[in-house]
């Protein structure tokens, strides 16, 4: 089984969508996520009690997956939110790719803030995402929606 991958003429144009990697999966898990902060700890904890029962045991990946996911969760209810919302994760080869479904706001886009004070509290979400991932980008949903992705390195996850 492969992940579907984007297409790249579907993208906006003014935008650089990359593709996301095929992955041979594994397993994968759909979480779904009320568009409400308070459901962000719910779905990050659910998601490592997957990712655990998949047969990781490193608590450094799962505290990076956790972390990529709730920054990628908290950016899609505070820019983007619908009532139809889900956190999904595939594990295969090594990579856990981890993607959050959005309302897809056309007026934003997640992007690298340039510039954050090294005491500012926000504007620091998507440069976690980009320090932990190998890769990351987003991609517009056949349903109207935006997925943005991330692929972390995922050792634990190649078979032996
Ligand atoms: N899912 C999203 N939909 C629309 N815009 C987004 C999304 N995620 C991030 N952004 C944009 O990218 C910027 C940077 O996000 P981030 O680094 O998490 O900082 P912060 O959330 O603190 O502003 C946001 O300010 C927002 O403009
Ligand atoms: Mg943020």
């Amino acid at each position: 089984m492969t992940v579907n991958i984007a297409d790249r003429h579907a993208a906006p144009t003014a935008v650089t969508v990359v593709e996301r990697p095929r992955l041979p999966v594994r397993h994968q898990i759909a979480i779904e996520v009320a568009p409400h902060e308070q459901d962000v700890g719910r779905a990050r904890h659910k998601l490592r009690e997957t990712l655990i029962s998949w047969g990781t045991e490193d608590g450094e990946n799962l505290r990076s997956a956790e972390l990529v996911a709730s920054e990628l969760l908290t950016n899609a209810i505070r820019y983007a939110p619908r009532e139809e919302m889900a956190l999904t994760a595939a594990e295969g080869a090594g990579s856990l790719l981890i993607e959050v479904e959005d309302g897809g706001n056309p007026s934003s886009a997640p992007t690298i803030q340039q510039g954050v004070a090294a005491d500012a509290v926000s504007g620091r979400g998507m440069l976690i995402v980009d320090a932990m991932a190998d890769e990351w980008s987003w991609r517009p949903l056949p349903n109207g929606g935006r997925g943005t992705w991330a692929v972390l390195p995922w050792p634990g996850g190649v078979a032996r």
